[in-house]
């Protein structure tokens, strides 16, 4: 039982002193060009959607889902988001390849979360990635309509798809 106690103890208190020794010796992998392997994104990204879920409060979007609204919103994203996240018709190549984690092409790969968990996303940001928080950085009404247009990417109506699938000016 002693034996047990302490190999239970030496297994807690190793490990974490180990990648502590580690960091301090400077022997972490810290190149963000280096592609992720694919445990790590699948763990990053459930760990992430879970932490939002779990930390955003659920608010009503105090603006009506309109045609209108939505390009307001996808002009936020334009000046904003798409040098990272890209467009509705073409992958950032900064975002693809010099990130790490990589940041997800919402054209090709929508956030599919509801607009008070993106709101959220967009205020505070995502810790050790190159996801930034915007607050104040961004007015309440800009964001709210950035995170409408955001969380409807599968189901906009169709002047709107055109404008999002089109190659902005
Ligand atoms: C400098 C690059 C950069 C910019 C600019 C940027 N993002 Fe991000 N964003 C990221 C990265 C990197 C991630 C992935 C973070 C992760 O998975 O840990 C991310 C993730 C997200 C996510 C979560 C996606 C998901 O499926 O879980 C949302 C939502 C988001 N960004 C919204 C925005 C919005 C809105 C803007 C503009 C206001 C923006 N981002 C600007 C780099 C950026």
């Amino acid at each position: 039982m002693r034996n047990f106690l302490l190999g239970l103890l030496l297994g807690i208190i190793f490990p974490p002193a180990i990648l502590a020794s580690l960091s301090l010796m400077g022997r972490l992998p810290i190149n963000a060009r280096e592609e992720p392997a694919n445990w790590e994104k699948k763990l990053l990204q459930a760990a992430v959607a879970r932490s939002v879920a779990h930390q955003a409060p659920v608010l009503k979007n105090p603006y009506p889902v309109t045609d209108g609204n939505l390009l307001a919103g996808l002009k936020e994203f334009h000046d904003d988001c798409d040098g990272c996240h890209g467009t509705g018709e073409k992958k950032s190549i900064w975002g693809t390849s010099d990130f790490y984690p990589r940041v997800p092409q919402f054209g090709f790969d929508p956030p599919r979360l509801p607009d008070w968990q993106i709101y959220w996303v967009l205020k505070n940001g995502i810790r050790y990635s190159g996801m930034g928080g915007n607050d104040p950085g961004i007015s309440e009404e800009h964001a709210w309509k950035l995170a409408m247009f955001l969380s409807r990417l599968d189901s906009l109506p169709p002047a709107v798809e055109a404008e999002w699938r089109r190659r902005p000016k």
